[in-house]
């Protein structure tokens, strides 16, 4: 692999898919990894990320410069181009001058950047800088805040920039990546989604053997995919066990029976809880009680499925859709500190032992989603946006009755077809439609008086869903929207739209 040091300011992962996009497998390890430990994986280069501190910083991280001997090719990107320049002989200085933001990197000679404009921008983020390179080294780059922006050394193979070259912010950033892969280093590009499928199914075999696995899905991307794959590897000694527990969509049900088992010819129990959390929610209206009472009953179904599945056949396998960034995040390969607590089927009995298989542990969701349209999955699925576990169960703010839901399903089936007919799909992120069932407000339809519940949009933009930013949705979307909404929709009598970016809105009402 090609091995992303990570000095912990959260561009680690972002070069690390930056890697992957030029086709080349690569991992995040934390910079507290011995040198001696890094070399024994055998990469085929090592890219040092940026980081949050000066390099003169007390306790800064630095890089124990035997690493630049080993023959293997290092490439350093802003702090990781600080830190590699000191270690070589070079001179960082804080000069005063800080650079943030777009900047404009003068091309002075070299490989990486032979042939890109002259004067093009890049993303920079630094207060210290490098005034000197390393004896050996070219210097390819300057700008006015940064005298050696980028250097190189290509019979030792190493290289570095000041910016970075992995934000879309630096147009010519994902090429110069490229040539540092290809060119300079050698790698060769053989990381493709055929090849991540392949080595998956051969993995996935190799753990299952000839046992048996279960697999609960939830509608969502990564369950899917990742119950695909084990299909793919195991056939019919997969079960999957879907929990409808009434809080879902309009048509989603249908969708992971009907489109889901049509795609992978999966073996599919789907378990009817609906009245059950109906029955579990009554007369509940506090968000986080909410919240633990589905969780709870979910597992609960589950296990009961879980139990049935076993008792059928002997299952020792969970599939899990854990994704790299899950792992990464959880201390397992990076120096960034916090860490999130998913929503995985956790908290199953002990009794139930099952052994864990995670065919998407490696993979980032881009990745994730090009697998499942290798494996046949349709769109539908595969560019689903994200629907939270506790489904509309959060979307009603007060009790949650079935017959609130049906109007909720039938508000949010309308702003979701009306969305797709314009083509927005892929330019939000999501767009909860929200049930104020606590709140009514007076109205008139037709000569007469309405005394109904308002529904809120909340379409957002997001990279990842941590910050988000309210959609400007077209005026004439959202009133074709409003329209049918109100006209359609029993019971509600006014639309309104959510303005609010997050922080310090969440994304979700609760
Ligand atoms: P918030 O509301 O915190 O949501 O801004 C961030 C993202 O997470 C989704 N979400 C959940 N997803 N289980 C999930 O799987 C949950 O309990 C849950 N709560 C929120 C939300 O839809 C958004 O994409």
């Amino acid at each position: 692999p090609v091995l992303v040091v990570d000095y912990g300011a959260q561009y680690a992962q972002l070069i690390a898919r930056r890697v992957r996009e030029a086709q080349v497998y690569s991992e995040v390890v934390p910079h507290t990894t011995p040198v001696a430990e890094i070399l024994e994986r055998d990469p085929a280069a090592i890219i040092l990320s940026g980081g949050p501190a000066s390099v003169y910083a007390d306790g800064a991280p630095g890089v124990d410069p035997v690493l630049f001997d080993a023959g293997v090719p290092v490439f350093g990107i802003c702090y990781g181009f600080q830190v590699m320049a000191k270690a070589l002989g070079g001179t960082v200085e804080h000069t005063g001058t800080r650079e943030f933001g777009r900047t404009e990197l003068e091309v002075v000679g070299g490989t990486l950047h032979e042939g890109l404009p002259t004067r093009h921008p890049v993303w920079m983020s630094h207060g210290d800088c490098v005034t000197e390179a390393p004896e050996g080294f070219e210097v390819t780059a300057s700008s006015d805040g940064a005298p050696v922006a980028g250097f190189e050394n290509l019979e030792r193979r190493l290289a570095g920039v000041q910016y970075h070259p992995e934000v879309a912010h630096s147009p010519h950033g994902q090429e110069v990546l490229r040539r540092f892969l290809h060119d300079i280093a050698g790698v060769r590009p053989n990381w493709t989604t055929a090849s991540i499928v392949d080595e998956q199914v051969e993995r996935i075999r190799a753990q299952i053997g000839d046992g048996h696995a279960i697999c609960g899905l939830s509608g969502g991307v990564d369950s899917a995919v990742a119950a695909a794959l084990v299909q793919r590897a195991i056939g019919d000694r997969l079960t999957c066990v879907f929990v409808d527990h009434g809080l879902l969509r309009a048509g989603e049900r249908a969708q992971v029976e009907r489109d889901f088992v049509a795609a992978t010819g999966v073996k599919l129990v789907t378990v009817d809880a609906s009245e059950r959390f109906l029955s579990a929610l009554a007369g509940v209206t506090d968000p986080e009680q909410k919240r633990k009472i589905i969780g709870r009953e979910f597992i609960r179904v589950f296990e009961q499925a879980a139990r049935d599945v076993k008792a059928a056949g002997d299952v020792e396998f969970l599939v899990q859709g854990t994704l790299y960034p899950d792992v990464v995040e959880s201390g397992g390969g990076a120096g960034t500190s916090n860490i999130k607590s998913h929503h995985n089927v956790g908290g199953l009995p002990d009794d139930l032992q099952f052994t864990l298989v995670e065919p998407l542990r490696m993979l980032f969701k881009d990745e994730v989603r090009r697998v499942g349209l290798e494996l046949g999955l349709p769109e539908t699925i595969v560019h689903r946006q994200p629907f939270p576990g506790p489904g509309l169960g959060i979307r009603i703010i007060g009790e949650v009755t079935a017959e609130r839901l049906e109007i909720l399903r039938a508000a949010d089936a309308i702003a979701r077809e009306e969305m797709s007919a314009a083509e927005l799909d892929s330019d939000i992120w999501q767009c909860p439609v929200v049930l104020l069932a606590n709140v009514r407000s007076v109205g008139v339809q037709g000569d007469s008086r309405t005394y109904g519940h308002p529904v809120v949009l909340r379409p957002v933009s997001s990279e990842d869903a941590m910050t988000a930013d309210w959609a400007r949705l077209p005026y004439d979307v959202l009133e074709r929207i409003s329209t049918r909404i109100t006209n359609e929709v029993a019971d509600v009598n006014r639309v309104v739209l959510d303005v609010t970016s997050k922080p310090p809105g969440t994304i979700e009402w609760e």
